[in-house]
């Protein structure tokens, strides 16, 4: 590979992500994009001295930050004046009117994103850093974090030197999912995304960041204001590459304004993906800007239309204490159902008993309920007393195996410490096991599995390995068919298994993904680390770059404990002994699904040697998910507009000589 091509390569690359990250609309397969990635990684590592400070390989920085670094900025990051009702937006129009002498300004409203602010740094198109707002003057360099999101463009399409402005947030759902690890583990849930985000960006180490669902949206840049209004900016910022909300509105009058505000509310506001608490309300015109100025704490060009959170109330029927997979006992309230934000609200947690004092809550009250980031319900008060208000008392004993409870040292959960014997956390370790991110058995859901316990059919997650049909067709609610999916789907789980998978179902302390791949690595199948003494498995791992002590200390204390060996020993007897795979298949073409059509200069079976020598695939014919056509000179229309519809790349035979010597198709145009 020569120099111009690695820079080529570099930049086809970033324009997938772009494709993918900011516009949504990916342009090539995963595979194919794994494939060109791994490319750029080779090159990279063969030719240190062409590495590119914007390529799409330096987005996760290997080296652990242990503080973040202050930096003062000039032109100061301002808040915002709130209004609540329409009364105060008017009086907010009628100043600004007044500041331009009667003029009646056009206003841009954009989403008020519930995130972190950020300003980042380009200097000639290059993005250098990137940090926290802060007091406003002084804000915290989070960059290395910052690299990690990709929808944050390492390079801006014209050679810019300008500081650009904008909100970094979560997805709601993904904000849901976080928040039900966290109290999973027994940790407080985040509050809102904000938190979660904020969060996020101040993790010191940035491949746990990266992990984090962010998300960026731009609007503001300072330095370089192209354009006569805001709303010329935002399309300048979109053609720049930076990721700009789709959702802005301009318009022309107090009445437009005080309609879009309203319906937005109950409509769109619902619809969108992350969660806003308003509306901000911004003077289009950059001279009308000046003319109106700033006070010390925000502009008076702009306004924040604050939506109230959406609350409702219900009676509090009854507190369930719940056992999850580690021992936490956790209070869940159920209700009379409400509707709220959307849907139907009929349970919520309380997160831990302390919660339960503070509020004062009892069986019998009515509380009023509101939504975090929209999505988890959550009491915020008792707004009526019950007149047979029952109080309910933190348990003393868990409440499937009646062992008595304990408090870690400065903790705030409840833990069953019977970890192995009690039957509500073995079910929920074993449901753990076969989620999607662990072992992949779909079908076994938290019913069946609590099913399989109490019948006493499985104890443990070997246990899984030996179900028949015959066995499983004996439950409630379990036909014949059914039965045969969950057999197949634990014979796929075991064939796919990975070590990386199998560590992460065991479900050890402080071993997320990240870190049980990590491990998985190191010690390459299962039979290898069962075999090595934990002492040098601690050894092993605290060797590994940000591994640290604990958890270290966290996998060799699991895996020297009898009672896991016990298990780990019956799933190696039960075919469960998986290795982790090289990542990719070796050669030019690992991964890359290739089907021929037509006449070509050499026999067939010529090809399909030549593509699966590559580490190809070779497809008898056209289907979704195949990477290329390579079509001959005699080829029919219909296969080339079958192709076509299922979104397959047609080349010619050149071109799949170019793939087969591992270079770079020109992008399609
Ligand atoms: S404009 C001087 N636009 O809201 C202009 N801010 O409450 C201030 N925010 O600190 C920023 N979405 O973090 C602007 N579309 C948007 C916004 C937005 C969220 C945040 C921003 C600001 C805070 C003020």
């Amino acid at each position: 590979m020569t120099r111009e091509r690695y820079e080529a390569l570099a930049r086809e690359i970033q324009a997938h992500d772009r494709r993918y990250y900011v516009d949504n609309d990916p342009s090539v397969a995963d595979v194919e994009y794994d494939r060109l990635y791994k490319q750029l990684q080779a090159a990279e590592a063969a030719h240190p001295e062409w590495v590119v400070d914007w390529s799409p390989t330096r987005r996760v920085g290997s080296d652990l930050t242990s503080s973040f670094p202050k930096i003062e900025r000039k032109v100061p990051m301002l808040s915002l004046d709130n209004t609540y009702d329409e009364a105060e937006l008017t009086a907010f129009h009628e100043r600004v009117v007044r500041g331009l002498e009667g003029e009646t300004p056009v206003y841009v409203i954009e989403p008020k994103i519930d995130g972190v602010s950020i300003e980042l740094k380009y200097a000639d198109g290059k993005f250098l850093l990137g940090a926290t707002r802060g007091d406003g003057v002084v804000g915290e360099d989070v960059t290395p974090n910052l690299r990690t999101i990709k929808a944050l463009p390492l390079v801006l399409a014209e050679p810019v030197t300008c500081d650009v402005r904008g909100e970094v947030y979560m997805e709601k759902q993904a904000f849901a999912r976080l928040n039900a690890e966290r109290v999973a583990a027994g940790e407080e849930p985040w509050k809102n995304p904000r938190n979660s985000t904020a969060g996020a960006l101040k993790l010191m180490d940035p491949r746990l960041s990266a992990k984090r669902p962010m998300k960026l949206l731009t609007y503001e840049v300072v330095g370089d204001e192209r354009g006569r209004t805001h709303f010329e900016l935002l399309a300048w910022m979109k053609a720049l590459g930076l990721p700009v909300s789709a959702d802005v509105k301009r318009v022309t009058s107090l009445a437009e304004l005080v309609a879009y505000v309203q319906a937005w509310q109950h409509g769109k506001r619902l619809e969108l993906p992350y969660a806003t608490d308003g509306l901000v309300i911004k003077v289009d015109t950059i001279s009308q800007r000046r003319l109106l100025g700033t006070t010390n704490r925000a502009p008076r060009w702009a306004i924040a239309y604050k939506f109230p959170a959406e609350q409702a109330t219900s009676k509090l029927l009854e507190i369930e204490h719940n056992v999850g997979r580690t021992g936490a006992i956790t209070p869940l309230g159920h209700f009379e159902p409400v509707e709220l934000s959307g849907t139907t609200v009929k349970r919520a947690s309380f997160f831990n008993y302390n919660q339960i004092k503070r509020l004062d809550v009892a069986v019998g009250d009515r509380v009023l309920l509101e939504k975090a980031g929209e999505i988890i319900p959550y009491v915020i008060t008792v707004v009526e007393r019950g007149a047979d208000r029952v109080v309910v008392e933190e348990p003393t004993h868990c409440p499937s195996c009646g062992t008595p409870l304990m408090r870690e040292e400065g903790q705030v959960a409840l833990l069953c410490p019977n970890s192995f014997g009690c039957p509500v956390q073995r079910a929920r370790s074993i449901e753990f096991f076969c989620k999607r991110d662990a072992m992949n058995m779909e079908n076994l859901g938290p019913s069946l599995v609590s099913q399989l316990v109490e019948h006493r059919i499985v104890s443990d997650v070997a246990d899984l390995f030996d179900l028949t049909v015959e066995k499983l067709v004996e439950l409630e609610r379990m036909g014949q068919k059914s039965a045969e999916n969950v057999v197949a789907a634990i014979q796929l789980g075991r064939e796919k298994a990975t070590l990386t998978r199998l560590l992460v179902g065991l479900g050890m302390p402080k071993i997320g993904e990240v870190w049980a791949h990590e491990v998985a690595k190191r010690f390459g199948d299962l039979a290898t680390l069962m075999a090595t003494d934990p002492e040098q498995i601690f050894a092993g791992l605290v060797e590994l770059h940000g591994f640290g002590d604990e958890r270290a200390r966290a996998v060799s204390d699991f895996l020297a404990d009898e009672r896991h060996r016990a298990v780990l020993h019956k799933l190696m007897a039960r075919g469960v002994s998986p290795s982790e795979p090289k990542t990719v298949r070796e050669g030019p073409l690992g991964g890359v699904r290739v089907c021929v059509t037509g006449t070509l200069s050499r026999p067939r079976s010529d090809i399909q040697s030549a593509v699966e020598g590559a580490g190809g695939t070779f497809e008898k014919s056209v289907k979704k998910g195949t990477h290329y056509l390579v079509a001959g000179a005699d080829v029919g229309a219909t296969k080339l507009k079958d192709a076509q519809k299922k979104g397959v790349r047609v080349i010619d035979e050149a071109g799949l000589e170019k793939l087969l010597r591992g270079e770079v198709l020109d992008p399609v145009v």
